[in-house]
């Protein structure tokens, strides 16, 4: 999918699941200078889709049209730390405009801070999800790295951008991210490097929705994203042991795995409904429940979702006072739990 913004050509990839479940979307926005191809990003499409999510995944252009891959260092810098949330709200309008209006968010280190940014345009956002997002001391943490990457010390980079009389002329820098030897408009280097640096945790207060944090465990950039996070008002925080900072190889999965649950769980009824998956799952139910009921046993095929699921809620809780339902209903989980809805919902109503 391509948008125009401004002077600039967006790319993004719509991957639609092959049962449409979630009446939502997710909105993936990866981290600083990356793109929509990297292996985490594509992990976490593949992954959405085979549970019934579909998702959006852009690059961000850094003002470089139709911008493909991994920033190409020869090309001086010219965008800003900003610019980054307007287009991520242009393709929440985007995909406003298709007709999705149930949009989760996930995002990717400064990816996810772009989204937090955001997210109060975009609203209403379901939920949000963090993977391995950039806190203050890991961007504190990658200033007082420069010095060993480039040879000079971040603030000799941010005085000479001070300095310079045309602040939209770019300048040579020795380093600048994970480029060396760059050209950068001076007000670029000065809007993402002087001040004081600003986490992503410090924007939770203006996140309505609720949020999920994953921090990578052997994250060499954020490493104290839990600890960041742990008052931050975030639904859950979870570690993946072992993860780098990219979740390479098998950590894709299981981060995919985790934020598909979350959303699953917090966007009620619009979970992981799968009717097929739901027909399969019924197999264990019709030991007792058959057409039109029998025996004390009450038929549930044409039951509507809401009440199926209060139902279930009922029996775990014990307001409803039924060993073996509450039995059925612990062990199954909220996708399973939607799947089975859909599925029930469309059986005829017995006589
Ligand atoms: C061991 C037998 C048994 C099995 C297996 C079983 N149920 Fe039940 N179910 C019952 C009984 C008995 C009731 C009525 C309990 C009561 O009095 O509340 C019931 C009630 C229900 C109700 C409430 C219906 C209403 O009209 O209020 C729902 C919904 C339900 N079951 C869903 C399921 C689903 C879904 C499964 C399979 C995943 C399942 N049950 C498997 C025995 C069973």
């Amino acid at each position: 999918v391509t948008l125009g913004h401004g002077d600039t050509v967006l790319l993004a990839d719509f991957v639609a699941p092959e049962t449409a479940a979630f009446r939502g979307v997710a909105l993936i926005t990866h981290g600083t200078l990356a793109h929509k191809d990297m292996e985490l990003i594509e992990a976490l499409q593949e992954n959405l889709a085979y549970v019934g999510i579909a998702s959006l995944a852009h690059t961000i252009s850094a003002n470089v049209s139709e911008r493909r891959g991994i920033y190409d260092c020869a090309v001086p810098m010219t965008h800003m730390p900003g610019d980054a949330a307007k287009e991520v709200v242009a393709w929440g309008k985007w995909l406003k405009a298709e007709g999705h209006d149930t949009i989760a968010l996930i995002g990717h280190g400064r990816g996810a801070r772009a989204q937090a940014s955001a997210a109060r345009t975009l609203e209403p956002v379901v939920a949000m999800a963090m993977l391995a997002p950039m806190t203050t001391q890991g961007e504190r943490r990658e200033r007082a790295l420069y010095a060993e990457r480039f040879g000079i010390d971040i603030e000799t980079s941010v005085a000479r951008a001070a300095a310079a009389d045309d602040k939209a002329t770019p300048i040579s820098v020795p380093g600048l991210f994970f480029c060396k030897d760059i050209e950068a408009r001076p007000e670029t280097i000065h809007a993402y490097f002087a001040g004081d640096p600003i986490g992503t945790e410090t924007l939770m207060p203006a996140i309505s929705s609720p949020v999920l944090v994953i921090a990578a465990g052997a994250d060499d950039f954020s490493e104290d994203v839990a600890e960041a996070f742990r008052d931050s008002g975030a639904a859950d925080i979870r570690t993946i042991e072992s993860a780098d900072h990219l979740f390479s190889d098998f950590f894709a999965d299981d981060a995919t795995e985790i934020v598909s649950d979350f959303l699953a769980s917090v966007v009620p009824g619009e979970g992981i409904a799968d009717p097929d998956y739901g027909e399969y799952l019924a197999q264990e139910c019709s030991s007792c429940h058959v057409a039109g009921g029998s025996g004390g046993v009450p038929p549930i095929d044409g039951i509507a979702p809401g009440y199926f699921r209060l139902a279930m809620e009922e029996y775990v809780t014990k307001f409803r006072d039924n060993a073996a339902m509450e039995n059925v209903a612990r062990s199954l989980g909220e996708g399973e739990l939607a799947a089975l809805a859909a599925w029930f919902a469309k059986q005829q109503h017995a006589e």
